[in-house]
């Protein structure tokens, strides 16, 4: 891989991702065969700890997902490196479990989110991995920055899962005022072309989310790919009613559960906690950020992966034939 920023990641990780994405941590979507794919395909894998249901299962998936890496290998294939994305919340209460079986399975890169790095660094550190904070404005990033994070993921305007509101050129040029790590952009970034220009905006890695929700190898419901696959982004609506914190939630699945998205308020007379028989706030009712327009069908993750490889390699080919390109390059002035 090649690229203006590329020299903050570590020598190995260039070595092995054919372009610099990172798989993004989505609850109830990712899985252990994403992650396999994505470093197959040679973008960061990565899934939250959560997404199995206990420390214990987690631990089971981890050792397939193990196996798995192990037997590409020794076949003489080139994996990227897969991450892990954790949950630092006060209330989280399997954190420590979470975080033993990360010093058991050492993934190369930690995800936090919801709390600050702290809790993780340590642990992660003790076996050279890294630490990147999930961030939705310049002052947590400015907090997990001095927690010692080697870097931040900047979720902007756009994203699925929980939003930032701050457009990613806005939020990048804020946080490289006090921020010499990697820096990680996300938020509606769904083709090569896209990743291309968050790196020219100032990405050492770019999240991708949405555009894998629909693949083959993801637990979402069948019904939830499927509406992924017919929305745009005037299908969305963006809402703090739910959980708390804003997330663009699919209309149709908000009205599958009985809400009307445009009055939202009542949404409040639902109990949206985990009990039985009422609507959960993530597992009834779907999100996607605003790129949702790019997936056109439900693909194995793989191919999802190749074809960003391929836009991505475009938008760089592009980029040499075009005009302010033979302008400018190489002039140092
Ligand atoms: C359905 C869904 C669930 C998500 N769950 C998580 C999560 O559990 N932890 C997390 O850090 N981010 C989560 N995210 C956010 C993603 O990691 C990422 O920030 C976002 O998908 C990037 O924007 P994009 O979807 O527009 O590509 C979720 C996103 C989606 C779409």
């Amino acid at each position: 891989m090649t690229g203006e920023n590329a020299g903050r990641l570590p020598k190995g990780w260039l070595d092995t991702l054919k372009m610099p994405v990172i798989a993004a941590p989505m609850f109830l979507v990712s899985s252990a065969a994403m992650v396999l794919e994505a470093c197959r395909g040679g973008i960061i894998g990565c899934m939250p700890t959560v997404n199995a249901r206990t420390p214990e299962i987690l631990d089971q998936r981890l050792s397939e997902l193990a196996d798995s890496f192990d037997k590409a290998s020794a076949a003489g294939e080139v994996l990227a490196p897969w991450a892990l994305g954790v949950t630092t919340h006060r209330t989280n209460e399997r954190l420590p479990a979470d975080l033993e079986l990360c010093r058991k399975y050492r993934p190369p890169l930690v995800i936090t989110a919801m709390g600050s790095p702290k809790p993780a660094i340590e642990v992660v550190h003790s076996y050279g991995g890294l630490v990147f904070a999930d961030v939705s404005t310049p002052e947590y990033a400015r907090k997990a920055a001095e927690a010692g994070a080697d870097g931040l993921v900047l979720v902007c305007a756009g994203a699925g899962g929980h939003t930032g509101q701050i457009a990613a050129p806005a939020f990048v040029n804020a946080v490289r005022e006090f921020f010499d790590g990697i820096i990680v952009i996300g938020g509606a970034i769904s083709t090569g072309s896209a990743v291309r220009s968050a790196q020219v905006l100032g990405a050492d890695l770019v999240y991708v989310g949405t555009r894998l929700i629909a693949c083959e190898e993801s637990t979402a419901d069948a019904r939830y790919k499927q509406m992924v696959v017919e929305a745009t982004s005037k299908d969305l609506v963006m809402t703090n009613v739910l959980t708390g914190a804003w997330s663009h939630k699919l209309r149709r699945s908000l009205e599958a559960v009985g809400l009307d998205p445009d009055n939202l308020a009542t949404a409040k007379e639902f109990d949206l906690k985990y009990a039985d028989n009422k609507p959960k706030a993530w597992k009834d009712i779907w999100s996607a950020g605003q790129g949702v327009g790019s997936v056109r069908g439900i693909e194995p993750m793989g191919e999802i992966v190749a074809g960003l490889v391929r836009e991505y390699r475009k938008a760089i080919r592009d980029e040499a034939v075009d005009p302010w390109f033979s302008k400018y390059a190489g002039d140092a002035a």
